[in-house]
């Protein structure tokens, strides 16, 4: 008898060990701002970095939107599982519904060249070509 119960008890508590180990995974899983710089794919690639512009106190809807234009948060950029989905040409190509944001060039330039232009908090950005687009190899 006490045999049995220390073995349902063991294995009680290895079901319980694993849920726990799931959960945690699952909340590491979650989308987060990537640490490293990362590079913006197209006909133009430019760098950007996160961390600087978190620094500035910018959340994450300054530049995330959902499909209806509407800013995301961490929490729900953190519940989408997939990056693709934010990837800005994703919606900003030729079957977005508003002529002026299709195109790379508009979207991008309008969200990052005009801040850095106007600043934040009275801090400007840089606006030469070379400070965001990546040199020819
Ligand atoms: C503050 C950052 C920033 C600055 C400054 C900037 N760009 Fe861009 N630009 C971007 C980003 C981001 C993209 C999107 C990447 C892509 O589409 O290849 C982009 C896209 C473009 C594209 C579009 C490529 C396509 O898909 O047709 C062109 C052309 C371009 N930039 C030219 C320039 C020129 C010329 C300058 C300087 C006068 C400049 N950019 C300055 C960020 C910047
Ligand atoms: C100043 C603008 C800006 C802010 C603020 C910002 N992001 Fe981003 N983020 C971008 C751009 C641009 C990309 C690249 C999109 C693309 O490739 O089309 C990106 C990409 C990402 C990606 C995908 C990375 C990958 O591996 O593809 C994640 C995840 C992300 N951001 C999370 C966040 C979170 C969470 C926050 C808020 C804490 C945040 N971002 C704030 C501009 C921003
Ligand atoms: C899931 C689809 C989707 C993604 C991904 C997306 N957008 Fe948008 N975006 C929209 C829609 C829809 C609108 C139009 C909203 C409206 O009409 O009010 C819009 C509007 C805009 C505008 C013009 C209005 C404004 O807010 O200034 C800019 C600039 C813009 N997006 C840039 C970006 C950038 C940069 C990214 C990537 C960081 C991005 N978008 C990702 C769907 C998207
Ligand atoms: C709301 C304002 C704002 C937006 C939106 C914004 N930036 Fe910036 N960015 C700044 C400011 C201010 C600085 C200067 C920060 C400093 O000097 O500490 C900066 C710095 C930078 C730098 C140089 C420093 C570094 O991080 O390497 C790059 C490159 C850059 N931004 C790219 C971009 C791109 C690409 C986008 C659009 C996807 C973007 N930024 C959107 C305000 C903004």
């Amino acid at each position: 008898m006490q045999k049995k119960r220390l073995r349902r008890t063991i294995l009680v508590t290895g079901i319980a060990a694993v849920v726990l180990w799931a959960g945690g995974s699952i909340a590491e899983n979650q989308l987060q701002a990537p640490e490293k710089e990362l590079v913006i794919e197209g006909k133009k690639p430019a760098r950007f970095l996160h961390a600087t512009h978190l620094e500035m106190g910018l959340t994450c809807g300054t530049c995330h939107h959902d499909e209806k234009g509407s800013p995301l948060t961490a929490d729900g950029i953190g519940s989408l599982q997939d990056p693709g989905k934010l990837r800005c040409v994703s919606c900003h190509n030729a079957d977005h519904p508003d002529k002026k944001l299709q195109s790379a060039k508009d979207v991008f330039h309008a969200r990052c060249k005009d801040c850095h232009k106007a600043g934040h908090n009275g801090k400007k950005g840089p606006n030469k070509c070379s400070s965001c687009h990546l040199k020819k190899k």
